[in-house]
């Protein structure tokens, strides 16, 4: 017998748009009609209960008078949702509706939203194409850009995924009016996040706009979702499958994921991330990389955005310290940090290296010591 060799190297361009407006469908629809996804005609619209009469049933109604085949398909609001089992649900109802290959998935909404319906179009026939129409900050200042797509489990979140992009991503920002203050600043605790580890000129602009960023002025919405999405692209484009750099993206993330996994999902995720940010600065402080100043002025800005960065009366610390271990950056059972240096930059430890082992005793203290 003898060896074949499949030879199936591969050059890739999976480039796309990121349109940041307001009140964006017609444009949506005068893209298809351009070809954004070739000669499809068929659209599997996902949503949840909060969007679905708001925005994505406005967004069937002109897919279907431009004469596309559309169905809507629609999941309980909240991250509890995002389970394999309403990938299956939604999966299993497409198929029953008679989408086969030859169909694309629009994704309207938040980030659960975006992160279930990218994953669902990820493996649906072994792949569709896919839109966002993203309608919260939280989707407009991450979850919707960048192709990490994923599910919760009942471990941890976003431990079954893909890196998938979608075809164009819409920023809504006039979506954003209708949001309840919670979920304004929760997608503010991403946006600070960005400023935090990439730009001390952005975060000065929050310290000194933060009131009307939560009233959505327009000035300060355009703003933050351009500088969101640069801040993120850039870093993507770099390292799109996180093998080094875009692990930066993760700061505040191993506690954050953790303490919202701990809370069953009382916290909504950016103010999950808000308390990961305050230890993340603690630690960041304790070993050096930046001053107590620095790390209370982070703490500040949280607050100003109506995120409180103490940890709720009903968390188990020593639960959460144990949930720590459950962070995609964990190797070889260490926990590994993102640090910040100062405000506006992250800590290199070596060369490409952007997260360092952190032992358990110091990330218990740190937890611990939280408000
Ligand atoms: N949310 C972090 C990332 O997209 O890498």
């Amino acid at each position: 017998m003898g060896i074949l060799n499949l030879e199936l190297k591969k050059v890739v361009d999976d480039s796309y748009e990121i349109e940041i407006g307001y009140q964006l469908t017609d444009e949506l629809v005068s893209d298809l009609e351009k070809g954004l996804v070739g000669s499809i005609r068929k659209f599997a619209v996902i949503t949840d209960t909060n969007v679905r009469d708001l925005y994505a049933k406005p967004i069937c109604e002109k897919l279907i008078q431009a004469g596309y085949g559309v169905e809507l398909f629609v999941f309980a609001a909240g991250e509890k949702s995002k389970t394999r089992e309403t990938k299956a649900m939604i999966e299993d109802a497409m198929l029953e509706k008679g989408f086969r290959r030859d169909c694309c998935v629009i994704a309207v909404g938040g980030g659960v939203v975006t992160d279930l319906a990218g994953f669902v179009a990820g493996t649906y026939g072994r792949g569709v194409p896919f839109i966002n129409y993203a309608t919260t900050l939280l989707a407009a200042a991450d979850a919707s850009v960048g192709g990490k797509t994923a599910v919760d489990t009942p471990l941890a979140t976003n431990l079954i995924g893909l890196f998938n992009q979608p075809k164009k991503v819409y920023l809504d920002i006039a979506c954003w009016e209708t949001l309840p203050k919670r979920e304004i600043s929760s997608g503010l605790a991403e946006t600070i996040k960005h400023a935090c580890l990439a730009s001390y000129d952005m975060f000065e602009f929050l310290e000194e706009n933060m009131e009307d960023i939560l009233r959505c002025q327009k000035f300060a919405c355009e703003y933050i979702a351009e500088n969101n999405c640069k801040i993120k692209y850039d870093v993507v484009m770099k390292d799109e499958r996180e093998s080094g750099l875009r692990e930066i993206l993760n700061l505040g993330h191993t506690v954050g994921r953790a303490i919202e996994t701990v809370s069953d999902y009382r916290l909504l995720h950016g103010e999950a991330l808000a308390i990961g940010m305050a230890a993340q600065v603690q630690l960041s402080a304790r070993l050096g990389y930046m001053s107590e100043e620095q790390a209370e002025r982070v703490i500040a800005l949280y607050e100003k955005a109506g995120l409180s960065t103490a940890v709720p009366e009903y968390i188990d610390r020593e639960a959460l310290v144990k949930k720590l271990y459950t962070d995609k950056k964990v190797r070889d059972g260490k926990l590994r940090f993102v640090l910040q240096r100062g405000i506006g930059n992250v800590v290199e430890f070596s060369d490409g290296v952007y997260a360092t082992p952190i032992e358990e005793s110091l990330a218990r203290e740190i937890i611990m010591e939280l408000k």
